[in-house]
């Protein structure tokens, strides 16, 4: 009796920085457990391959992976398979991934990678692959329905890890002689599989499937419960500091923010224009780049950030985008003597601001001039 502790990818969450500090802690973590492989996903490569290189030194985790390459080397980026001896039979571990995931990379320009086709993968691998082993176990990131059609294109894979897929299986599935299992995502569930394998042939005899929610019946570990908590604790701690940053201190504590709900009763045609501009937009920018709670960004991306009473992450005020106030001021100021017009003319440049800006990227001809800039968005 011996065991074999497998997985078949994404380790790491999103690309923010607040995940890249998250995949860092759950990288240590993994550790621990003890795998012996552990196969690509597309996440794991969202920050970059030196970061990806980085946790794999520092934690000893046993990636592998043959579809995978440096776009820049053309070699692999890792061990393109693991023979594993246990009880005398040698298992041969390898994985695959889907060219056709993203790979949203935080570090890398595009192309760092380039993902081979999986089929063609497997058919050059698998043979040379079984003269080295008895047992060959795919950590297959595909997800269930590939991964299935995988196996009746390619002979000779004898167990198989799904990855990259929602629905476990609740027992093993078999498929063209190859036994699948399944696992969830978010360490959910853990699946275990008693496999019999026959030690003269390496072939699996019987596999024995059960999978265990991991939910409130199984009590928690003390020492990784109060581990978990420390970094939480840690990145909230962190948070703070980052808002702390960005003092809410400009304007006054006794004016408010009306919003464009207020403004657009009166001012419907003008609305109307706002809407056409990429200022109505401005946060669905940070969205898309899962950037919507970073204070260095929402400051120049919503409504009054860094007023009192302006935007707030936390509770995630209806004063996204850059309404009429971020130019014209507290709509409890609104009079018509020409101050919320002279406010606004004037605030431009502290968003437009061609040195102090994150996502400036450069480019000299971006170069703010007012008139130019009005005329674009004018109403
Ligand atoms: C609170 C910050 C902020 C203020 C104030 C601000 N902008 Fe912008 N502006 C932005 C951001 C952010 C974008 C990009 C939005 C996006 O694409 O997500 C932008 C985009 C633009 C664009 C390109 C959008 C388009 O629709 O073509 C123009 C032009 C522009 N701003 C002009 C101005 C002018 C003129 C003023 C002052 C009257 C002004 N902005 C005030 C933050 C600001
Ligand atoms: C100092 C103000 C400022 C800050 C801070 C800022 N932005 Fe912007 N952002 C702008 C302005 C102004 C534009 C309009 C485009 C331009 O002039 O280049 C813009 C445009 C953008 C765009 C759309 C442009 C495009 O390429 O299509 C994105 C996306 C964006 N910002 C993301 C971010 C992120 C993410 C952060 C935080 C890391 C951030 N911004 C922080 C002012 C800012
Ligand atoms: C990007 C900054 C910006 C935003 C956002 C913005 N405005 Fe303005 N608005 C200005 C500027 C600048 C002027 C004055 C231009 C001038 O005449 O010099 C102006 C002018 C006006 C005027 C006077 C128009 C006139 O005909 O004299 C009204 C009313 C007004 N804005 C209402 C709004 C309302 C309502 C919204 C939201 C739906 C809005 N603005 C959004 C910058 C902005
Ligand atoms: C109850 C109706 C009403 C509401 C609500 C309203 N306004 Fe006005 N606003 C007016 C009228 C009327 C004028 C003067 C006529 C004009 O210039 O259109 C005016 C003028 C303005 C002006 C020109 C100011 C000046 O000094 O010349 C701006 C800018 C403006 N409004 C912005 C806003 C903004 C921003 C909001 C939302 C916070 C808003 N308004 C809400 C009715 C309203």
């Amino acid at each position: 009796m011996t065991t074999l502790v497998l997985d078949a990818g994404d380790l790491f969450g999103n690309r923010t920085k607040k995940d890249l500090k998250t995949a860092e802690f759950l990288a240590g973590h993994t550790a621990k457990f003890g795998y012996d492989a552990i196969g690509l996903g597309e996440r794991d490569l969202n920050f970059g391959l030196e970061f990806l290189r980085r946790m794999i030194q520092e934690h000893k985790l046993p990636y592998t992976n043959a579809n995978v390459r440096d776009a820049a080397t053309g070699e692999l980026i890792l061990p393109e398979f693991l023979v594993i001896e246990r009880a005398g039979v040698r298992f041969g571990v390898c994985s695959v991934m889907d060219p056709a995931h993203k790979i949203i990379s935080m570090a890398a320009k595009d192309g760092e990678y380039e993902v081979a086709e999986p089929i063609a993968t497997l058919r050059d691998l698998l043979p040379r692959l079984r003269e080295q082993c008895d047992t060959v176990v795919l950590l297959s990131h595909l997800g269930d329905q590939p991964t299935e059609a995988i196996v009746q294109e390619v002979q000779g894979i004898d167990l198989v890890v799904v990855g990259h897929s929602f629905k476990p299986y609740n027992r093993e599935k078999i498929v063209a002689d190859a036994i699948l299992l399944s696992a969830v995502y978010d360490g959910r569930v853990i699946g275990r599989a008693d496999v019999r394998v026959s030690p003269e042939s390496g072939k699996v005899m019987a596999v024995d499937v059960a999978v265990t929610s991991l939910d409130d019946a199984v009590a928690d570990d003390p020492a990784m419960l109060e581990s978990v908590n420390q970094f939480l604790e840690g990145l909230e701690a962190e948070r703070l500091a980052q808002r702390a940053a960005f003092p809410r201190d400009l304007g006054s504590p006794d004016e408010s923010f009306l919003g464009n709900a207020n403004c657009s009763s009166c001012h419907k045609q003008i609305y109307e224009e706002w809407r056409k501009t990429d200022h109505a937009r401005a946060f669905t920018s940070l969205r898309a780049k899962e950037m919507q709670f970073e204070p260095e960004c929402l400051a120049c991306h919503t409504t009054g950030y860094r007023h009192h009473n302006g935007y707030d992450e936390q509770q995630q005020s209806q004063l996204s985008h850059i309404q009429c106030e971020a130019c014209h001021g507290y709509g409890t100021q609104h009079d018509r003597s020409g101050a919320m017009l002279k406010t606004a003319r004037e605030s431009c440049v502290q968003c437009h601001d061609n040195d102090n800006r994150p996502c400036f990227d450069g480019n000299q001809e971006a170069v703010f001039e007012y008139a130019k800039a009005w005329e674009k968005i004018a109403h």
